[in-house]
């Protein structure tokens, strides 16, 4: 069955990153690249079969931040290749069928960056208001009490022309001043340059962060403990992130964004999806704007940081639907490259519920790179780290989840042909690897390949509704997924223990978590191990 075209294709599509550092090497000197991500084009095609590619920056940057240092916003970086190649790219995914998504860096350039080197050139530098530029308090103390995420001050002393200016992240990720209408002008030129060849969409940098307090108030100190981030953040939780980042303005900015990436042509849909961490679902869900007229998507982050039972797994898609406006699309993410390894937060039988779990709830489902081998998390030596974070905030390293992709069992695991990738390759990348996965009936790979082929043929999957089954047993999550041409029984059982379902109706199993019960009839009790997960269609004639 075809996809259901009265839905865009970032409805019924399936998203997978590309750390491009870490995806696959073309030119042997151990870093990935763009003409390395062509090479594989086919294995996102034919051998998952997803829908679209979202590649993390490759533009021109000292990689202070891995790339989230942008130096040029409309150019390729060296080490990845060039324009031709990034053209390249997007006509060859595009013969198969696949839409490329860019990341788009709005709060922050490179200290590199021309217009920042013009702007600390002097104060009275034209482009000295396009980054923010405060003078010290009397006492010389940096103008505010902002913390950057990655430790320390979000203030840097420039002692040549003697003002702060701001940093969210890293001293050499100055923030733009996003006041400044020539700053959004020149920002939304960079996002036509990428759509005028032919980017299918952007996933946009912090998008929450780009609008600060315009009288850039002090934070509240934060009286508990925990920050209002969901992981322990160090120093960053001892304040309430209330001034320097979301103000109300903000929706203004992506209104405009939005008028802008629609006036591209109607037959090819481009869309936009947000780096959001708000976990007030309120908050989080005003970014689609009132009339869903600011970001396609904010990115839906719930399930990094859920308890991984049937309860809090309930709670939160209720909340979700709850919280989405009317016609706004949902999403889930299970994994990036800032978050620990599924697999490593799952376990062995948890990732295959988890893989199940994504690629059927209400909405798109954004995979990351290696988890559909179930990569681990990898415990990189304090002399191999380069994630500027874990450097400075020991424990928050995100190196672990940015090893290269593991696809062969050779040296180099297939990656690279250099002697030293430029992050280690995980230890077990001679068992957990493509080719070995591919040729296993049995393997995580295998799963996530008809779970992914049944989500593209099956209307209830891709677009259908979501409905709760609340007579189960407290371990289980069952939901049903149904259009007007099918109904699906998704059952995830989160205990060790078997458990028994009741079912609205007989049906047969599509796909088990367990290899081989794929295709078995059931009755109205469903059977399942600990830990399995199933879909079930209605049995013929019912
Ligand atoms: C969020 C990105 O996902 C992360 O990798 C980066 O370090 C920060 N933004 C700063 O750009």
């Amino acid at each position: 069955m075809p996809s259901d075209t009265s839905h865009p294709w970032w409805h019924t599509g399936v998203i997978y990153q590309i750390y491009p550092r870490s995806f696959n090497d073309s030119t042997g000197n151990g870093v990935g690249d763009l003409g390395g991500v062509i090479d594989k084009l086919d294995y996102l095609s034919e051998t998952l079969d997803v829908d679209a590619l979202w590649l993390s920056p490759f533009y021109p940057s000292p990689m202070a931040d891995f790339g989230y240092d942008v130096a040029d916003f409309t150019d390729v970086h060296p080490l990845f290749g060039d324009l031709e190649t990034f053209d390249r790219l997007v006509a060859e995914a595009h013969t198969r069928g696949l839409k490329v998504i860019v990341d788009f860096v709005p709060n922050h350039s490179s200290d590199q960056h021309a217009w920042f080197v013009e702007s600390r050139s002097s104060r009275d530098n034209p482009r000295r208001d396009w980054y923010v530029w405060q003078n010290p308090r009397p006492d010389g103390d940096p103008p505010n009490n902002w913390l950057s995420v990655f430790g320390g001050p979000a203030w840097t002393f420039d002692e040549a022309t003697g003002q702060y200016y701001l940093h969210s992240f890293l001293k050499e990720q100055p923030d733009l001043n996003w006041r400044n209408p020539a700053v959004r002008e020149a920002m939304f030129d960079a996002m036509r340059f990428w759509l005028d060849r032919g980017v299918d969409g952007f996933r946009i940098d912090v998008a929450h962060f780009i609008m600060k307090d315009p009288m850039m108030r002090d934070n509240p100190l934060n009286p508990s403990p925990d920050g209002d981030f969901y992981k322990p953040m160090g120093e960053y939780d001892s304040q309430i992130h209330l001034y320097n980042k979301g103000h109300e303005d903000i929706h203004d900015v992506f209104r405009e964004l939005r008028r802008i990436v629609d006036t591209y042509p109607d037959e090819r849909p481009r869309m936009t999806v947000g780096e959001i961490h708000l976990f007030d679902w309120a908050e989080w869900a005003r970014y689609y704007g009132d009339d869903l007229d600011e970001l396609h998507m904010p990115f839906n982050f719930s399930l990094l940081h859920a308890d991984r039972n049937a309860a809090a797994l309930r709670r939160l898609v209720d909340q979700l639907e709850a919280a989405l406006p009317p016609g706004a699309w949902p999403n889930y993410v299970l994994g990036n490259h800032d978050e620990p390894r599924l697999a490593s937060r799952y376990g062995e039988a948890g990732s295959r519920l988890a893989a199940m779990l994504l690629l059927t709830l209400r909405g798109t489902p954004t995979l990351y790179y290696g988890d559909e081998l179930g990569m681990r998390q990898a415990d990189i030596p304090p002399d191999q780290q380069q994630d500027p974070w874990g450097r400075r905030v020991p424990g928050l390293g995100r190196d672990g989840c940015r090893t290269p992709m593991a696809w062969t069992d050779e040296p180099g695991a297939g990656f690279t042909t250099a002697p030293t990738p430029w992050l280690p390759l995980h230890d077990d990348y001679a068992a957990r690897n493509v080719t070995r996965q591919r040729q296993d009936p049995a393997s995580l790979l295998n799963l996530y390949r008809r779970l992914l082929a049944l989500r593209k043929t099956a209307p209830a999957l891709q677009t259908g509704a979501y409905r709760l089954l609340d007579d189960a047993p407290d371990d289980c999550y069952v939901f049903v997924r149904e259009s007007d041409t099918q109904r699906l029984v998704v059952a995830l059982n989160f205990s060790d223990a078997p458990q028994r379902i009741t079912l609205p109706s007989p049906g047969r199993l599509l796909v088990s978590t367990n290899p081989d019960r794929d295709e078995e009839a059931v009755g109205e009790t469903l059977a399942l191990d600990g830990h399995e997960g199933v879909i079930l269609t209605r049995a013929e004639g019912d």
